[in-house]
């Protein structure tokens, strides 16, 4: 048993997909966020860049008395999970593992696409991990990296032109190459989830990378006996840009007003 909280963080509103698994299957857990939306994206950056900002988000994190960090980011999860778990001596999840996991579960006819942003896509991480899972499957990746700015100002919604042109002109190819599961490799994409599956067909399975990693971090922690047993948890989010922002956002996207529960950090001090 362990009533500390755990940490979970992002570049901005992605990790939020996460966050929101972790509330439903984990709900006594205190949990604290933080998103770098005065930093992101994170995914058009090099690796130098993406390592230091990570470490950066981790200290702030760990200012706390945490049990455990869960990167809810794939561009961190795929470029830092090594230094991060070799530096830090708590369990640390990142979310590429668990969805390589899950999409080579899930496809049937071994053609499996892959979005994320260039950074993500340029470390091949998603597709060392499904190699070593099954060195059949064919993977189709595309960067995607209009998707982040578009879900950070709000514009993710069904009928939106912008978005609905977007997605079409990324996903186009792979539909084309008639893949039947598609990871969503940033933890943003699922905000687009509806838009997405609408293109690819009802058909395609989409990975919910920030969800399958929740899900995996819950199972760990479990098995480690790290869960609390408080039965009520809460949420405090905290983030380095614009506060009022980021509530209305995760406000919409939560379900619920988190206005209150929003906190800013001076990250370049950590
Ligand atoms: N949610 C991040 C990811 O999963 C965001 C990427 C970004 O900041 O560009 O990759």
């Amino acid at each position: 048993m362990d009533q500390r909280p755990i940490g979970v963080f992002d570049s901005g509103l992605g990790g939020l997909t996460a966050l929101r698994e972790l509330r439903r299957i984990l709900p006594g857990e205190e949990l604290i966020y933080f998103g770098d939306t005065g930093r992101v994206p994170y995914g058009s950056r090099g690796r130098d860049t993406i390592l230091r900002y990570a470490r950066q988000d981790v200290a702030f994190l760990r200012s706390f008395d945490l049990k455990a960090v869960v990167i809810a980011c794939g561009t961190v999860s795929a470029n830092a999970l090594a230094e991060l778990t070799a530096e830090n001596d708590l369990p640390i999840f990142g979310v590429v593992g668990p969805a390589a996991q899950a999409a080579v579960a899930a496809t049937r006819n071994g053609r499996v696409g892959l979005v994320g942003t260039a950074a993500s896509i340029r470390s091949g991480a998603y597709e060392t991990e499904m190699a070593k899972l099954d060195g059949g499957v064919r993977i189709f990746a595309q960067a995607c990296p209009l998707f982040v700015p578009l879900v950070e100002n709000g514009r993710f919604r069904p009928g939106d032109v912008v978005v609905e042109t977007v997605v079409r002109e990324y996903l186009a190819s792979l539909k084309e190459a008639e893949v039947d599961t598609l990871v969503l490799g940033c933890t943003h994409y699922p905000l687009l989830y509806e838009v997405i599956a609408r293109f690819m067909g009802p058909e395609v399975t989409l990975i919910d990378t920030g969800a399958t990693c929740a899900a995996r971090a819950a199972r760990a922690l479990e098995e480690k006996g790290l869960l609390t047993d408080r039965e009520v948890g809460g949420c405090r989010y905290f983030v380095s840009d614009s506060t009022e922002d980021f509530a209305r956002l995760a406000g919409i996207f939560l379900g619920g007003s988190v206005a209150g529960s929003v906190e800013r950090v001076e990250i370049e001090r950590y």
